[in-house]
């Protein structure tokens, strides 16, 4: 059996586990924010396949790491098992947003220093995560044996119902590479414009980059519901049109300065002030998100990270972030 093959197999048993943009909205669909269905019980004791979820945007600063932190914790409190992970190649904060400092980091597990184990760091929101990411690039550096050898480690991180991956901004080649291995894609924008012809962009990029990929929209800090929707209807209606991708709206985020506020105080709004609007929100998205169907074709953390690093024979060359 080659290597390849024999990461395959291991992948299966321990990870089983522009301008018209802007135009006003003619069409309308339903208003988010209402308390989703429930969310469908896990009844089996089948081994857990992760489900890999990217939060992405194409402005950067419209909130990717505020609600990748906060909607990992809302979908805890699901019930989940939850894995967040730093993805920002260039700036990561998600230990930040928590208030935690972080021992080790990716680098020494490449080095071997460290099991991949010791950068795993349980909080005490009922989650865990593993902070920056930065050391990945080191990865190009690698023979392929080590690479392998790298990435069957990360498939020891395995029983996550969820694994979120907190990107960086933009359609550049890091940030797609990290986006298109995963199950879903969360694309965050804001009302403004700027914000909105970006997402856009982005999710050109993901199609064009891509298969059949689900992609969800997140419209963060609105004024009002209606804002929300007409935001979300111009983009997914724009996307059917023009891209004849479907785009599904997971909900919407008000804006608040109790978001800032908890920013500022190092821990996240929903366990800061769950009886926010803000940390309503969360908890919609959260039951939304994994209310709807994961991908068919999920193969978990192991096989996220072997498309990433373009190990095995389903990764597409050139799309890893190195
Ligand atoms: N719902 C909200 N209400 C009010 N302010 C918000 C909200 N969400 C985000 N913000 C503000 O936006 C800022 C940027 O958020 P965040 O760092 O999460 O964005 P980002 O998309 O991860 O940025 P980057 O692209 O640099 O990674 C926060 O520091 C906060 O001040
Ligand atoms: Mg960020």
């Amino acid at each position: 059996m080659d290597q390849a093959a024999n990461l395959r197999r291991l992948a299966t048993e321990r990870d089983r586990s522009s301008a018209s943009l802007l135009e006003p909205e003619q069409e309308s669909s339903r208003i988010e924010g209402e308390v989703p269905a429930e969310v469908a019980e896990e009844t089996s004791n089948e081994p857990v396949t992760t489900r890999v979820i990217a939060v992405t945007s194409g402005k950067g600063g419209v909130g990717k790491s505020t609600l990748s932190v906060n909607l990992a914790i809302s979908i805890a409190k699901l019930g989940k098992k939850v894995l967040l992970f730093d993805g920002d190649l260039g700036l990561a904060n998600i230990n930040v947003l928590m208030g935690i400092i972080p021992e080790h980091n990716i680098y020494e597990v490449i080095k071997g220093k460290k099991k991949v184990q010791d950068i795993v760091i349980s909080t005490s929101y009922g989650i865990d995560i593993i902070a920056g990411a930065n050391g990945i690039s080191q990865l190009a550096n690698l023979s392929d044996t080590q690479r392998e050898t790298f990435v069957e480690q990360l498939g020891e991180l395995s029983g996550y119902d969820v694994m979120m991956i907190d990107t960086g901004a933009g359609v550049g080649a890091n940030v797609i590479g990290l986006v298109m291995p995963a199950d879903d894609i969360l694309v965050v924008t804001t009302p403004e414009p700027t914000a909105i012809t970006d997402a856009y962009g982005m999710i050109k990029s993901i199609v064009a980059n891509g298969k059949e990929k689900s992609i969800k929209l997140i419209v963060n800090r609105v004024p009002s519901a209606i804002e929300a929707k007409r935001v979300a209807d111009r983009l997914i209606s724009i996307s059917s049109q023009f891209l004849k991708t479907k785009v599904e709206s997971v909900g919407f985020v008000f804006e608040e300065n109790l978001v800032q506020k908890s920013i500022r105080s190092q821990r996240p709004h929903v366990v800061l002030y769950p009886g926010s609007k803000s940390s309503a929100c969360m908890s919609h998205i959260a039951a939304r998100v994994m209310n709807t169907a994961p991908a068919e074709d999920s193969i978990g953390i192991f096989g996220f990270f072997q498309k990433l690093l373009g190990i095995g024979q389903d990764s597409e060359p050139g799309m890893g972030v190195l």
